[in-house]
């Protein structure tokens, strides 16, 4: 797909009906697909009514918006308030964000994270081992019972990600408690916000009461955890006690609320998106053999019976390559909204200072004349040798507000399935198409049920 075809007449987008509206509310998804394959990577305006946002998917588009222009559309807006009460205000409108960042891009760069090998390693092996013990697998009669992959991979992801960032300033069981109240609170408390950004937060909507109960739970772990870290003195390498100790440009720091917002934006950031991505792959390697035995070959070939650790990643390349699919096809950071500060023109089409912009990485990756064959999985499409537009791959972002977290999840992820797969083969009871649902993250619509086969040698 081009749109290079010289500079157009400015115009308004054209809008795609209000006939999508009964659809959204029943299977939001599926709306949204229809409406961008009617947009066909062209600039449109989806009319909802009261809510009428700019679906942008095409990645010259994408570039211009998320890295040329930046500063004009700002990560903030209706539909990033309602999660504030979460996470603290959005980024461009957060005085302390720079103090986030700069932690943020610290902690999580390659150096300081692979410093994090060793516990992330005992961690995955610890919550690999108990969750072993909860599927009863590897004892006599060999599989043992199904177990929700969600909920499993919530207490693994919780455990590595929450045990390195914060170090040992949490309990296992404080951390097992905090990552039930979070998926309550990102999950179904907020499916109703989701849909209806445009209600104000001051008109009740259902799951409003649970998601306050969800952030007053947050704020009962954290708060005590900041205090007293900084009680302390914190001078751990951990997030903590990195926000307390950080200072601006002008060497201020941060009060306890922005060090809660920062650690609890971060946990939200990295978990929920990992979670769903370890949740969806089995899906994926049930419906593909073929796939399946390359990744099977690659981990027996690489780990075998050794206990995985970071000296092995750099040899699970299809591993990466799997990843990458997975997030291509389960774009679990389905929608990243933006708020238009000043009008503009992109590609001749006139967008008003005010508007929502939907960029949306689930519609981008099924463009067909971005992805060719976008419906079939296939890891190899990200082979070193593949080249693609720079903006047509989003699962992590794109421009300078990119994931931070993208190296952490290319050293976690592939460490958790190294360390379970190189000791079961999962196997998934129910076959049928695990479809999506919309939240925050994506995630699956129905239970993936697995069974965890020991491998046999
Ligand atoms: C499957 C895994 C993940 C996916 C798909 C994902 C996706 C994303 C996306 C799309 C953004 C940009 C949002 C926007 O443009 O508005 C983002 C931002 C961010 N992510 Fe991730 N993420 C993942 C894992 C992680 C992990 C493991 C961490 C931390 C350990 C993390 C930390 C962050 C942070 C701090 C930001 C904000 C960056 C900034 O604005 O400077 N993410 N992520």
């Amino acid at each position: 797909m081009s749109i290079d075809a010289g500079p157009r007449p400015v115009h308004d987008a054209k809008t795609l009906s209000l006939r999508h509206l009964p659809r959204l509310l029943r299977d939001p998804l599926r709306a949204f697909e229809e409406v961008g394959r009617e947009a066909g990577g062209e600039i449109a305006r989806v009319n909802l009514g009261p809510f009428r946002p700019y679906l942008i998917t095409h990645p010259d588009h994408l570039q211009y918006v998320l890295r040329d222009n930046v500063a004009n559309y700002r990560r903030e807006g209706m539909m990033w308030k309602p999660l504030s009460r979460l996470t603290g205000e959005g980024s461009d409108v957060d005085p302390s964000w720079p103090v986030k960042r700069k932690v943020f891009q610290t902690l999580l760069s390659g150096p300081s994270v692979t410093g994090f090998a060793d516990e992330m390693t005992a961690t995955i092996a610890d919550a690999v081992d108990d969750l072993a013990r909860r599927a009863g697998a590897g004892g006599p009669g060999g599989a043992g019972r199904p177990v929700d992959a969600f909920a499993e991979m919530t207490r693994v992801v919780y455990r590595t990600i929450i045990r390195v960032l914060v170090g040992d300033r949490i309990s296992l069981s404080g951390i097992d408690e905090l990552g039930q109240v979070m998926v309550t609170a990102t999950t179904s408390s907020f499916r109703s916000r989701m849909l209806m950004p445009f209600v104000p937060l001051s008109v009740p909507l259902p799951g409003d009461r649970m998601f306050n109960r969800c952030v007053q739970a947050v704020d009962d772990l954290v708060y005590p955890i900041v205090r007293k870290a900084r009680r302390d003195g914190a001078d751990g390498r951990d997030v903590v006690s990195m926000m307390i100790r950080a200072r601006d440009d002008a060497g201020r720091g941060v009060d306890d609320k922005a060090v809660r917002d920062g650690v609890v934006g971060l946990f939200v950031a990295s978990t929920d998106t990992t979670v769903s991505a370890l949740s969806f792959l089995w899906a994926a390697l049930d419906a593909h053999p073929d796939v399946r035995a390359r990744l099977y070959d690659e981990i027996d070939t690489v780990v075998g019976t050794d206990k995985p650790g970071f000296e092995h990643l750099p040899k699970l390349v299809y591993t990466k390559l799997f990843l990458h699919e997975v997030l291509r096809v389960y774009s679990v950071a389905w929608i990243t909204p933006r708020t238009v500060a000043a009008d503009d023109v992109i590609d001749g089409v006139r967008i008003r200072a005010g508007s929502t912009v939907a960029i949306s990485p689930y519609l981008t990756h099924r463009l067909p004349g971005v992805w060719p064959e976008p419906e079939v999985f296939d890891p190899e499409r990200f082979a070193a040798d593949r080249t693609r537009h720079r903006f047509a791959y989003l699962a992590f972002g794109g421009g300078p507000n990119q994931c931070a977290g993208r190296v952490f999840f290319f050293l976690e992820a592939p460490l958790i399935l190294a360390t379970l797969l190189s000791r079961f083969r999962p196997v998934l009871e129910n076959t049928a198409e695990v479809r999506p649902r919309v939240d925050i993250t994506l995630k699956p619509r129905e239970p993936v049920m697995i069974r965890l086969r020991p491998v046999e040698r």
